[in-house]
């Protein structure tokens, strides 16, 4: 007998992942996007594109560019809208062996909760990952640019969906703001089964030539390589304040990456812009993960999180 591998199952909410190593929302499509490239059934959960209640058309173009060490877009919730994506995507979504967690988001509470309510059936999605924390589109109700700036309105909209749904509950947060914990608080007191951080951090590509701005809509949401260092900061300073499980997001391209966010106090992660880099990466970042734990004797995932 050789020794055994270390169990890297996870539980969030009453699910159980068979790998903490997901996909992130608006990198991964809907999964069959990315068929051809990787056996997506070997991945942790598949987090969807962010769906809306109604068609978004997006932002005016140029919605994505290259900056020296990430990726800034402005795609601003471009979908179809609950009932299409239901209709197109249900029976596609329902046959994959793998977690399927459906990312809403909405201009007003009651957006969300009707698009919760719309998207919930008995034993599907898995999960709901809320998201309250894009920057490219305008909200209601708060003075704040973004849901998950306001601690009041985050917190009264995780209540809301939460009596709308058996689905388990993930609060997708911004860091685009003084102190993410408070939000992460806010966040496990409406009732969230887990919180998953970070969204992109606010940012501008200038072109000097032509002086000006290079998306269609000046601002963008920066992604990749160059926050996983801030990142790691909000999964800590999250960690220190609650006791729900924490998704680490942010820059992860290998396998170490991973061990870092778990480290910083993360019980799963996701990844995003590596996906635009290499579509067929996950099966490294999955083995170098499984390598580092071998290699250290990991007996026990937990013994990592929030270890620093
Ligand atoms: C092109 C692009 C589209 C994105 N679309 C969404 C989205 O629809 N919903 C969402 O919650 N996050 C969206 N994100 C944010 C990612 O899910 C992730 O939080 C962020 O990119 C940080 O992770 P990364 O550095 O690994 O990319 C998008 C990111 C990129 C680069």
């Amino acid at each position: 007998m050789g020794c055994a591998m270390t169990d890297i199952k996870i539980k969030i909410g009453n699910k159980e992942f068979k790998n903490p190593i997901w996909m992130a929302s608006g990198t991964f499509g809907y999964g069959k996007e990315f068929e051809d490239f990787l056996d997506i059934e070997k991945i942790g959960a598949i987090i969807t594109k962010t769906v809306t209640l109604t068609a978004r058309e997006g932002n005016k173009p140029p919605r994505i560019v290259e900056t020296p060490a990430g990726l800034l877009n402005s795609i601003g919730l471009e979908n179809k809208g609950a009932d299409k994506f239901k209709e197109e995507m249900y029976s596609y979504l329902k046959k994959i062996n793998t977690k399927i967690i459906i990312s809403v988001a909405g201009g007003t509470g009651k957006e969300y909760e009707e698009c919760v309510e719309k998207l919930s059936e008995k034993n599907f999605p898995d999960a709901f990952e809320i998201n309250l924390s894009c920057p490219n589109v305008t909200h209601e109700g708060t003075k704040y640019q973004l849901i998950a700036q306001d601690p009041i309105l985050t917190e009264k909209i995780i209540k809301m969906v939460k009596k709308k749904t058996k689905s388990v509950v993930i609060a997708k947060l911004t860091p685009n703001v003084t102190d993410v914990s408070e939000i992460a608080r806010a966040v496990e007191n409406g009732g969230a089964d887990a919180v998953a951080m970070v969204n992109t951090y606010m940012g501008i590509a200038v072109c000097a030539e032509e002086q000006k701005a290079v998306l269609g809509n000046v601002v963008g949401g920066l992604s990749g390589p160059a926050i996983k260092p801030m990142a790691l900061k909000a999964v800590r300073d999250a960690y220190k304040k609650i006791k729900i499980p924490i998704i680490g997001i942010g820059g992860i391209m290998r396998g170490m990456d991973v061990v870092e966010f778990m480290l910083c106090g993360a019980t799963a992660v996701q990844v995003g812009t590596a996906n635009f880099v290499n579509p067929d990466g996950y099966d490294l970042i999955l083995k170098e993960f499984k390598d580092y734990l071998k290699r250290k004797n990991i007996k026990k995932l937990s013994s990592l999180v929030g270890k620093i």
